[in-house]
Formats: C-alpha cells, structure tokens, sequence
C-alpha cells in the first residue's frame, strides 16, 4: 500500500484531514516520548536516515523558532539541509519564485520550507514544481511547507500549538474551551485556528482584541460553520467581567510591522486592551494555561516576563513542542511513518464538487418573447438574461448589469438594461440583446460566475426556444479576467509572478481564493473592466 502522507505540501492546515492531525498528534506524542527516555530504537523509526534526501529551508522573511526548530529537526532525520540565502539570490534579479523553486528541486531537494509575505505562494509552487519534476523525470515530487504567508496562514505552528494544548488535556479530542487574545487580525497563527481547532469535537473559542486588531469577518464566519461556539470581546478585563473565561489563553504580540500607519499611532492603547495585567491574576481558574507563538516583545510583551516562573507558562514547553512537531511532519512527508494510517472514506472529499450549475428548462410556452421589451418593441432574435441580482438596490443592480455586459461581451452589441420590481416588491434586473448571438458553453459558464441565479432566455423567431437558469458554480478558473483582491496574494497581478486566479464556493456563497484564502462576494472577483 503506498504511504498517502508522502509527497505531500501542507500549505494550509486543511491540507491534511482532522483523521489525519489525530494521527499526526499521536505520532508527535510517542517520538517526543522517546526522546525524552532516550529510546534510539523507537527514535530510529522516524529517522528518514538519507544524506542525499534534500530539505531546503527558504525564509524569506524574519523567523527564529519556526527556522531553527525546522533546521534541528532535519538535522535529527540526518538529511541534507540546505538554505537559501534570500539577500544574495536571483530573486533579487526579478526572477520569479517558480523559476527560482524550480531549479532548486532539481537539485534532489525534496522538501521545501518556506515562509514568506506573499500568501499562498507554497500552493502555487507545489502544483508548478510538481509540474517541473515530472517533465525533467525527476525520481520524486517536490512538497512544500508553509512557514507562514503573510496574514494568511501558519499551518506547523497550528500543529505546535494544537499538540501542546492536547497535552494538557490529556490527549483527548474531546473539547476545548480557549480564548485568543491579541492582535487577531493581522496575525497568522490565529487565522490557521478556524479550521485547526476542528480537530475537537466541541470548540468553544474566546476572541479578545480591540475592534482595530478584531478577527477578521470571513474567519469568525469559518468558526460559526465549523460548529464553533465563538465569543467576542473588546479587552481582557471585558472579557473578565463577563465571566465563563477559558482555562487555556493563547497570546500573540501586536504584528507592528504588519500595521498601517493609522493603527501605530494607536498602539499603545491599542497594547493595553491584550495585556496581562497583576491584578488579573487573582481571577485566573485553577489551571489555567497561557501559550503564545512568540516571539513576544521585549519592552512591551503582551505576556509579561513575571509571568515567566508562574504555573501559567505553556508558552516555555509550546516553542520546545515545535522541534518535535516538525521531526514528525518531515518523517511523514519523507514517507518515513505513515504506513498505518487507517484513511477515513471521504476525508479529501471536498475536492471532488462536480454538481452541474447551469441547468437548462423548459421555455414556459404562454409567455412569449413579446413580454420583453426593446425599448418599444418587442425582440425577435437574441438574448435576454433575466432575474439579475433579484432583491439588490437599484444602483447597485444597474452597476453589475455593466460588470456582466462586459464580461460576457456584450457591450458592443445593441439593447439595453431595464431594472424592474415584482410583485414581491424586490428589484431585479435585466438585459436585453437583440440580435446577440446565442451563448456558447464557455460564455454560459462566464454567465453562471457573474450572474449567479438569473435566468437567460434565448430567442428566434419572436418565441423563447432555449430557457437556462444558472447557479452559482462550486469552482470559477480558467477565466484570464479573473482577479483576487488580495494584494499580497501571489495570484495578484501587482505580484507579476503571473499566477491565474482561482476560487473555489465556500459554504456560506462566498469565492474564496485557492491561493490565499480571501473571501469574495461573485461580484468582487473581476478585473476592473
Ligand atoms: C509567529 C509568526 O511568524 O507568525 N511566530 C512564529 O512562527 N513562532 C507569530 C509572530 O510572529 O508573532
């Protein structure tokens, strides 16, 4: 049986499914036991043991602990580590990443850890890179690791933290009560808990942060799906006061370098708001752990260093967890463990959506062409696409009338647009094209993605003869007027790295963005036309 964990890039922490986490942990659980006892047979059993299997460390922005730990934990496997030195390198040169990844997995480097400001980038090299490998016949496919991108993402510190928290609740996946506090906003670590913290069965999750630092919308909204229960409050000592405070408190710092110069300026009240204070302690329960990413900062920690020897301190055993963490991801991608892993049916099924989004009707035979009006006259030959943004604002459906027109291409023929109210007293809009073409299939699939829900009517000879309704499409590509809005997403035009856009439906109707995440109304993922 072939080992399903080898091979594989870990970009976002739904990369790998809950079953598979639930293995991860237990793995983590038995090395850093063996270790600890000093036990090099079980050890060895990790070991990937091969000078020439190449890990190959990019960071290409500051990182201390995620580096270092990473850098130990290859040296455990006695692997061949390498780093790029992103100063001196052709990056530099206006090289694009996947030409520079590219070449680099030529060189038998099989595993790539990479962090970086651009979010999504591990994703777009592990498909180009894939591609790289199998036209040079390379022996293996190169996997990708993200070390953190931008605000997005921070998946194997998501593992680190989850791991620790596991430990002191006795291994269990049972439930977990636990309040986030600090800069929530701008900070990865924390937007990887929307999908990390599914890994428990019951999730009850304390946001604390000022409004400026507030999560932001699209992840509470990934916690509301993912059955969380999910409290919001503005400071620690709001949060105190409306008691029910969670025995576990993850801290992360105010991300400065990542504030725009509206939000400095207010940093220190802004600090205030997530800063432990003496006299919170007396209202600790008993128990009570604090974890933090770290690094924490030296003359204002949000965690302060009197807290240091106190039984609050996770933080300490957290950042030690990391090496042990990573030891397990690298055995698991080199192929190294894994061989019991028991799948569970369906755990990648998400990826499968095929559902058909434009469905073709019967054409209601009573109401002929002559109910749409061009201008005065009724429409013999062409195209009406009816129902568009049906219970919008006026202005806002004659703006998306324009976006529509023009992606489908349609502003160069005659007709017009027309905004109506039914008899539900709701506004809908619609477009007429006499004369137009018939859509093709590809143009049906442009109207599906930026006219969800609307209908197109097709007519000859003054009757509707072909009548479809269209839904909104489980994955919108392959469109070159695509766009995320997401500037620091590597499929963003101002990145030049020329990444197509891609999104994929989202539970509540969203498009989210495969590369980074971000979340977008059907409107909102067009190019400026
Ligand atoms: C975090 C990161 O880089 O996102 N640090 C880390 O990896 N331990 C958190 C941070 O920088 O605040």
């Amino acid at each position: 049986m072939s080992n399903i964990f080898a091979s594989r890039s870990l970009n976002i922490i739904e990369d790998f499914s809950i079953n598979e986490r639930r293995y991860f942990f237990r793995k983590v659980d038995e090395l850093k036991k063996a270790i600890l006892a000093g036990d090099e047979e079980a050890m060895d059993k990790f070991r990937i043991n091969d000078p020439d299997f190449g890990i190959y460390e990019v960071f290409l922005e500051d990182s201390t602990r995620t580096k270092e730990s990473f850098r130990n934990a290859a040296k455990f496997h006695h692997a061949k580590v390498s780093e790029l030195l992103t100063t001196s390198s052709s990056i530099n040169k206006g090289e694009s990443y996947a030409d520079t990844f590219n070449m680099l997995s030529g060189y038998s480097n099989c595993i790539f850890i990479v962090r970086s400001k651009v979010e999504g980038l591990t994703k777009w090299l592990s498909e180009e890179c894939a591609e790289y490998a199998a036209r040079n016949g390379l022996p293996y496919r190169p996997a990708f690791i993200n070390a953190g991108d931008g605000k997005h993402e921070h998946p194997t510190q998501e593992l680190l933290d989850e791991f620790s928290f596991l430990e002191d609740l006795g291994m269990s996946f049972d439930s977990i009560h636990v309040a986030l506090v600090g800069d929530l906003y701008h900070g990865r670590t924390v937007h990887s808990k929307a999908d990390g913290l599914k890994i428990f069965d019951h999730v009850k999750v304390d946001l604390i942060a000022p409004a400026e630092l507030a999560m932001p919308e699209s992840y509470v909204e990934k916690m509301h799906e993912n059955g969380f229960e999910v409290r919001e409050f503005a400071s620690i000592e709001e949060y105190l006061k409306a008691g029910d405070t969670a025995k576990m408190w993850y801290f992360t710092r105010p991300q400065l370098e990542r504030m725009g110069e509206r939000i400095l300026q207010k940093q220190d009240i802004l600090r205030e708001a997530i800063t432990f204070r003496k006299d919170f302690l007396p209202l600790m329960k008993p128990g009570t752990k604090f974890y933090h990413p770290l690094p924490r900062h030296k003359e204002h920690p949000t965690i302060p260093t009197w807290l240091d020897k106190t039984d609050l301190n996770g933080w300490e055993r957290q950042a030690i967890n990391g090496m042990y963490c990573r030891m397990v991801l690298l055995s698991l991608i080199a192929g190294r463990i894994g061989d019991d892993y028991v799948p569970v049916p369906g755990e990648h099924d998400e990826d499968r959506r095929t559902e058909e989004y434009i469905i073709q009707v019967e054409p209601n035979k009573e109401k002929k062409s002559r109910t749409y009006s061009e201008g005065v006259r009724p429409i013999d030959e062409g195209i009406v696409i009816d129902h568009i943004c049906k219970g919008d604002e006026p202005g806002a459906i004659r703006d998306h009338m324009r976006l529509i027109s023009s992606v489908l291409g349609l502003d160069d023929a005659r007709g017009g647009e027309w905004v109506s109210k039914g008899s539900d007293g709701k506004y809908k809009g619609i477009i007429f094209r006499p004369g137009a073409r018939p859509l093709e299939r590809k143009d049906l699939k442009r109207l599906a993605a930026v006219a969800p829900h609307c209908t197109l009517n097709i007519i000859r000879d003054g009757e509707v003869k072909e009548k479809f309704r269209t839904h909104m499409p489980p994955r919108i590509y392959n469109f070159d007027d695509l766009c995320c809005t997401n500037e620091a997403c590597i499929s963003n035009p101002v990145n030049g790295e020329g990444v197509p856009a891609s999104f994929y439906r989202t539970g509540d109707g969203h498009f989210a963005c495969v590369y980074c995440g971000r979340f977008h109304t059907f409107k909102e993922i067009w190019k400026k036309h």
